[in-house]
Order: C-alpha cells, then structure tokens, then sequence
C-alpha cells in the first residue's frame, strides 16, 4: 500500500529534514507535495532526481492527501489543521499547537507507540529538547521511577528555523570581516554567546520553552507527579541539543543496570568515556537517527540522583525523524484513517 503525502513547511528546515528522510527511510509515498507560503509558490525544489513545484498553501491542500506532516509553525498548524482532518488527511503537527490537548496523542515512537493507534486525526510531535531528553531520561525512568528532573538545555539555532541559522552564519561572516551585525531572529548575538532565553517568558519567570519539559514529559511518560525545574539555553552550535539531566528517583541507582538500561533502549547509545575524552557531542550527532547519553554519574544533591548528558539532532529525532517514525508505525498497523 502507499500513500499520497504533503509536507506543509516543506522549505523550512525541518521540512527539508523530512523530505530527505522520507526518501532515505524508503516510506511507502506515492506522491509527494510540497506547500509553504504564497512566497515560496513555483519555486523548485530537488532531491537527488526527483524534482517538486512549490505549492502555496490553501484550504484545497489537503483533499486527496492521505498524511500531512506540518512543520510551518503554530499559526498554520491552528488553521489548517481542522482542514485536513475534515478533508480525511492524517496530521502528524511539529508545532506546540495541539499537543496538551486531551483528543489529541502526543508520541514519541519508542517510549509510547500505543498513543498513536487511538488518534483521532491529528497527533502531536513533542517539543524538541522534550524529545531528546526523554530518549535519555526513560530508559532510567523503566529502571528507577523517575520522580523528578532538573535540566539545562544547550539548544542549536537550527532549532529557531532556517533564518535563525543564515544569522548565526551572517554573524560569523561579518565578525570575521571586523563588522558589526544587527540581530533579527534573536535578541541578542548568537555568535561567540549564549543566550539564556528561548520562547517567550511567562509572569512566573519560567519560559513557555522550560515549561513544555514539564508539561509534555508528564503526558508521554503517563507520569502525572513528576517534577521538572528546567533552564533553556540558546548556543552558537548548528544542529543538535545537548541537555545536562540531574534526576531523582524512586530507587536506589546502580551505574552498572543504568548502562544497561540505556544499552537496552533503541535508538540510544551510551558514549561514556571520560578518560578518553569520550561523550555526546552534537558535531557527531547531527544527522544521525540515534540520540546518546553520556557523563552519566551518581549525585547526593537529590535522593536517589543520578546526573547525564543527552544529545540528539532536534531536527530528526526533535522533528523530522520522530513525524515520520509515527507515519511508519500508523503504516505498519494499518491506522493511517
Ligand atoms: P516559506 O519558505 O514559503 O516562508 P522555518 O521553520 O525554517 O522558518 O520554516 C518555516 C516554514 O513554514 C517554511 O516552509 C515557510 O514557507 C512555512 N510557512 C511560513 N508561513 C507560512 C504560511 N502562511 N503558509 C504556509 N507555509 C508557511
């Protein structure tokens, strides 16, 4: 069987994530359409020999499509996901649009597949360092019961889009020329800085980014106690997050089935090697389908604490990668309608 699919954001930088892994993952598609802005219409867009005309986004979009994936950010996803679902399309939505609402799945393949069956025509890819962190903290949460987490985020620009990481480049360009250069996506210089501030701050002092550790871990892992304190970071890195974890469980943490827990896990590895100056590092997990842990440490700061680091491409397993393992896994079980 193969399916007729629409990526909405396709120019964006997740989106030409999943037009490549679409292709490289073999996913059953039949057809392939490509909708961005009115900006972007006509324009042409190639992958190896294959080669798409840019469609301008509108309420016709989605008629004979069988899947969308929508990464266009949470204003397109309001609008046009009712859209599609009524036109009979599956949304897989990257946004922050839907995922605390209760109709609607939020999944991360490997920790909480079972979500997906029941959707009801839109399901929820979770935020991008949620998805990292949780790649990370849920083998040791199988393991321990995972009680409660305090978190630094080290978040790559390619996270904020493509015009995010063309500022990054600009910025270096013109430190290198000795001119100066007027920041536009963020506040401040991303190059040679960091930027302790990312989404928008709420009354409390807490950014809605910190939050949706707190917010969307609880829902994916079931786990309506767990307690999140989390600070989130932009840094001048390309591509892939880095989280510093110190978490506290409900058990007492042995290293030895910590290790094994993450060995046991897919699509994780442990790159645990201090002596050897070896640990996650985003330069090696960029484009890469696994996330890994390292710097994996007991702590007495939090009973039963155990302190790690986790790194991941936020534009596959953050994006991209976990939209399309949701696709495979509805294809697999026949639960794309
Ligand atoms: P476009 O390139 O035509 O502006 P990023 O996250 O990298 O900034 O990408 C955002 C994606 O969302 C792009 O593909 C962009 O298309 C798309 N997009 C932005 N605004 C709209 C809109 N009003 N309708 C459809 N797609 C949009």
């Amino acid at each position: 069987m193969t399916y007729k699919v629409g990526i909405l954001g396709a120019t964006g930088a997740v989106g030409q994530e999943i037009i490549h892994l679409l292709h490289e993952r073999a996913f059953p598609f039949s057809e392939l359409r490509l909708l961005a802005s009115a900006r972007s219409a006509g324009k042409v867009q190639s992958y190896k020999e294959h080669s798409w005309t840019i469609e301008e986004t509108t309420e016709e979009s989605f008629q004979d499509l069988d899947i969308c994936i929508f990464s266009a950010g949470g204003s397109q996803s309001k609008h046009f996901a009712p859209i599609a679902k009524q036109a009979g399309c599956l949304v897989i939505d990257n946004s922050s649009a839907f995922r605390m609402d209760d109709s609607v799945p939020l999944v991360v393949p490997e920790i909480n597949p079972e979500s997906a069956l029941n959707h009801e025509g839109v399901i929820a890819n979770p935020n991008c360092s949620t998805a990292i962190s949780l790649m990370g903290l849920y083998p040791f949460h199988k393991a321990f019961g995972l009680k409660s987490v305090i978190a630094c985020t080290y978040q790559a620009v390619s996270g904020s889009g493509a015009e995010a990481l063309k500022e990054l480049d600009d910025q270096l360009m013109a430190w290198s020329k000795g001119e100066t250069f007027a920041p536009e996506v963020y506040p401040h210089p991303i190059a040679f800085n960091v930027i302790p501030h990312v989404d928008s701050f709420n009354e409390d002092g807490f950014t809605r980014e910190e939050m949706k550790l707190l917010n969307e871990s609880k829902k994916i892992m079931g786990l309506d106690s767990l307690q999140v304190n989390c600070t989130c970071v932009r840094v001048p890195v390309r591509r892939a997050h880095s989280i510093a974890i110190t978490a506290s469980f409900e058990k007492p943490i042995d290293l030895e089935v910590a290790k094994q827990a993450i060995h046991d896990f897919p699509n994780v590895e442990l790159v645990d090697n201090p002596e050897q100056s070896e640990y996650p590092m985003p330069i090696n997990y960029s484009e890469v389908v696994p996330c890994a842990v390292g710097r994996m440490r007991k702590t007495d700061i939090v009973p039963n604490g155990l302190s790690f680091w986790v790194t991941g491409d936020q534009l596959w397993k953050g994006a991209a990668l976990n939209a399309i393992q949701i696709a495979e896994l509805l294809v697999k079980e026949n639960k794309v309608r």
